[in-house]
């Protein structure tokens, strides 16, 4: 199994700026990226094209949407379909990301139709799921994680071929922080995340790769990265510069 290491850049960088980094980031990896990682970086939809641009041609490089709708095309003002994710370059998409449930206001069940639809639209999905602090003081990681999970892969093909899956841990409380869960705190939720995923998938849920988000930096990742059930990172703010996502790659 591969591990994969994504960037969420969110709401930032035009297009000059997505395409420069893009470029960059190519320049001080590929020739040094290990055969067992992948990159993948979620633009803005206005730099994807850019992004797939600076990427074509080159092996284990992907390209996403950080969010879609449920149709293919038709009267839904701002949203933006599967499809057109696709013919501007992406191959994957981004659901359950915090953000999108707690400022956009999505709930489980949304979450979990965009999940299934980006799927059987022939993205791959990446599924965010995560607990708040107050949950977490609440003794309630689990039962946030087990609701997140069931919800979010509902309507998901059993079928599915689990490289095209993967769910993207990120404790609430430590996006965009600088507060990164400990070790133990990773490995309890990766456990408790892949102990579901079987529930749900069997067998192949071993494939379904696990990635942690919340502070990563080139300091921290290579710690992270070797953590039971860690199979990639989720990175936001430190993704933002070619320097430091290329030594979070390559960490
Ligand atoms: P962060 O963001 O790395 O800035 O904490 C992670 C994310 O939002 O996916």
């Amino acid at each position: 199994m591969k591990k994969l290491m994504a960037a969420n850049w969110k709401m930032y960088k035009n297009r000059a700026d997505a395409l420069s980094t893009a470029q960059e980031l190519r320049k001080l990896v590929s020739d040094k990226l290990p055969e067992d990682r992948e990159v993948l970086i979620f633009p803005p939809f206005t730099s994807i094209d850019r992004v797939a641009e600076a990427f074509s041609g080159a092996q284990g490089f992907h390209v996403g949407g950080q969010d879609y709708y449920l149709h293919e095309e038709g009267a839904y003002t701002g949203e933006i379909s599967p499809s057109m994710l696709k013919d501007a370059g992406a191959g994957w998409g981004l659901t359950g990301h915090s953000e999108r449930r707690h400022v956009l206001g999505e709930d489980d069940e949304l979450v979990g139709q965009k999940t299934a639809y980006g799927l059987q639209q022939g993205l791959n999905v990446c599924l965010c799921i995560g607990e708040t602090i107050e949950q977490r003081k609440g003794g309630k990681v689990q039962e946030v994680i087990d609701r997140q999970l069931a919800a979010g892969v509902r309507n998901v093909d059993r079928d599915l071929d689990p490289a095209r899956l993967a769910v993207a841990y990120e404790p609430v409380w430590a996006i965009g922080t600088g507060e990164v869960a400990g070790s133990e705190e990773i490995e309890e939720a990766h456990g408790l995340t892949r102990k579901k995923l079987l529930e749900l998938f069997g067998d192949k849920a071993n494939e379904i790769r696990i990635l942690y988000g919340g502070s990563v930096k080139p300091a921290n990742v290579s710690g992270i990265i070797s953590l039971d059930n860690v199979d990639g990172v989720l990175v936001g703010g430190a993704s933002l510069a070619s320097d430091s996502f290329a030594e979070i790659v390559l960490g």
